[in-house]
């Protein structure tokens, strides 16, 4: 949610911020806008509503931007409408500072007042300008540096935020802030980065420095300066990014989603890597006993978006293999009704970010009740697996595409995994059954690359149906999770309505809203899977199909007595009933991603969406 970038040394400014801004464009889209300081005198912003290839047509009709020093940010709109007069950067009365926000200040209508009534004067309805305004006051018409006028700035805010600011006069330093919110540091040689994300500046650099809560950063041409609010001179966590620009490349697809879906083997495998060792199942972190984990007596899963469906899967194996009850909540109703939690309760944070809020507050509620937590996360030294006593982390490398996929399975993996370890150390299963679980979980990559090879009827269906005004998605245990991320997938891409029901409840409402021919696209467990649920299943598909519905079913190929009931069939690999979802839902990723295309639509980035919501 909102991407920030700074940059101070050689290179032309602008190019790098831009450039910058366009790989963190998945944070968000309504807004752009630089802030360019010439150290021959003056400081330029440029600012556009809409994305930012408006920013650039702007830029390229105008004069050429002087200067190697220069902040950017591209925006996802909470305080004030998504327009030019709100599109950062922000400045103060004099123009003398620019300053670009990610966050929300919540007291900032206390600010503003005191500030307005003392004389100032406000262009925008952002909560960012007060910044500007505030930063005015502490630099006043002393030669403050803009590091300590920042400190004091931050400590009268409250709420969440990246801030990031230059001054005319003070031309040779971008200096930054940060609370709840993301910002790393890049380092090069001669040169120095801030962004909200590693992928603005891995062009340049792969070297990089994480943030901790309340510190300010100078960044200079020759280095970096990290302190607290205090002024105390403090360090950040140096880190190496370990994958390079083509991992943030689109690489020849047409877009990000397309390539991070075919990339799904790759994450599944990269994030099994290394986790069974000596016939034990090891977390990426722990600062948890093994005892604390043995006396896990209930779990609670925590997320937001696809992250939740990932946990809804996670539910059907921690329980069936370890016993231990497990309940899966929306991260933004979880602190609110107050659950129950003690020091024997696992709240596992699932996030592919490590940052959205609404999961953050749920980690730090869970924290307070005493509560043991333990994030899945795709980003090293996010606040969430900061903020976590274990971490599993998704291997997936960077996810631009604002519809979440290859995350999806990566967290699912995750999950699985979570599961293995819990029976395990509970004594559930034993040492060869855990290998054999594992063993099983290592043939899913290639039992997914086996789907993506088959996709291209999947595409052609979408286009066929793409002008539909309604598709429903159902499936039965692992597959109602599934179904649910299909349905989500295909809302949030081409604005068609979709809903994703448990097959069995279909017939105690939903069922009402099958029409004559309307698509209804119906998950079937492999023949193989325990019980009767495939049986089960296959009713619920004759149920739709008897009035009237069009079926579209993904089964497992071979699956003979599905065919009758399938307009369309679409096969997928046998696998074990747990891990089926990681190979059902790479179908309905595909088809979501062509019925958006088909009728026209940005696939990579939606209408009002963002990757990474940094606001609860
Ligand atoms: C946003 C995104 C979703 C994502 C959700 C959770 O709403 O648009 O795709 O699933 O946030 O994000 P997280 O980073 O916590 O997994």
């Amino acid at each position: 949610m909102c991407g920030i970038v700074g940059y101070v040394g050689s290179q032309d400014a602008i190019d790098v911020v831009i450039e910058g801004l366009r790989r963190l464009e998945y944070r968000g889209y309504d807004s752009a806008g630089v802030a360019i300081v010439d150290p021959a005198g003056g400081m330029r912003t440029e600012r556009r509503a809409g994305a930012l290839s408006n920013l650039d047509k702007q830029l390229a009709e105008g004069s050429r931007i002087a200067g190697n020093v220069g902040i950017g940010h591209t925006r996802w709109a909470t305080h004030g409408a998504p327009t030019d007069r709100n599109a950062h950067p922000h400045v103060d009365c004099s123009g003398a500072v620019a300053v670009v926000h990610n966050g929300i200040i919540e007291n900032f209508a206390a600010l503003r007042e005191r500030l307005e009534s003392a004389g100032h004067e406000f262009a925008s309805d952002t909560d960012t300008e007060v910044v500007a305004h505030l930063l005015e006051v502490e630099i006043g018409s002393t030669d403050t540096d803009l590091a300590a006028a920042m400190r004091a700035v931050c400590s009268q805010l409250v709420g969440a935020f990246t801030l990031v600011a230059v001054h005319r006069d003070r031309p040779g330093v971008v200096v930054a802030a940060r609370r709840s919110s993301p910002l790393v540091v890049g380092v090069g040689d001669g040169e120095m980065f801030l962004a909200s994300d590693v992928a603005a500046f891995i062009a340049h650099t792969r070297e990089a420095v994480a943030l901790g809560q309340d510190q300010v950063v100078e960044i200079r041409s020759d280095g970096y300066t990290v302190t607290d609010l205090q002024g105390g001179t403090t360090d950040g966590q140096p880190f190496h990014v370990d994958w390079n620009l083509a991992a943030a490349e689109k690489g020849g697809h047409d877009f990000f989603m397309q390539k991070e879906i075919e990339e799904q083997p790759t994450a599944v495998a990269d994030t099994l890597r290394g986790h069974l060792v000596d016939g034990r199942i090891v977390l990426d972190e722990t600062r948890l006993a093994e005892q604390d984990l043995r006396e896990i007596d209930k779990v609670f899963v925590v997320a937001c978006g696809t992250a939740f469906h990932s946990g809804l899967i996670a539910k059907y194996a921690i329980e069936h293999w370890t016993r231990v009850p497990v309940e899966v909540e929306i991260a933004s109703e979880f602190r609110y009704r107050d659950p129950v939690l003690d020091r024997d309760t696992l709240v596992v944070a699932v996030s592919q970010s490590g940052e959205t809020a609404d999961t953050l507050e749920a980690v730090r509620h869970a924290r307070e009740q005493r509560a043991r937590v333990l994030s899945i996360c795709n980003t090293n030294g996010a606040q969430i697996p900061r903020e976590s006593d274990a971490v599993l982390y998704t291997r997936s490398g960077p996810e631009v595409a604002v519809a979440s996929t290859k995350c999806f399975l990566t967290q699912v993996t995750a999950g699985y995994l979570l599961g293995l370890a819990l029976a395990q150390v509970q004594g559930k299963k034993y040492e060869d059954e855990v290998a054999a679980d594992f063993a099983a979980l290592e043939a899913m990559p290639r039992l997914i690359a086996q789907t993506l090879s088959t996709m291209d009827p999947v595409r052609a269906l979408a286009r066929e149906l793409a002008g539909s005004e309604t598709i429903l998605f159902l499936g039965r245990h692992v597959g109602y999770p599934v179904a649910l991320e299909g349905a989500l997938k295909l809302k949030e891409l081409s604005y068609m309505h979709a809903e994703g029901f448990p097959a069995g409840e279909l017939k105690h409402g939903p069922i009402a809203l099958i029409d004559d021919g309307m698509p209804v696209v119906v998950v079937v467990p492999d023949p193989g899977a325990r019980g009767v649920l495939h049986d089960k299943v296959l009713s619920n598909l004759a149920e739709v199909r008897a009035r009237g519905a069009r079926t579209i079913v993904i089964a497992t190929a071979g699956d003979e007595r599905v065919r009758r009931l399938a307009d369309h069939l679409i096969e997928v690999p046998s696998t074990p009933t747990l891990y089926a979802p990681l190979v059902t839902t790479v179908p309905l990723q595909v088809f979501a991603a062509a019925v958006a295309d088909a009728r026209g639509y940005d696939v990579d980035k939606p209408r009002n969406l963002a990757k990474s919501v940094t606001v609860e």
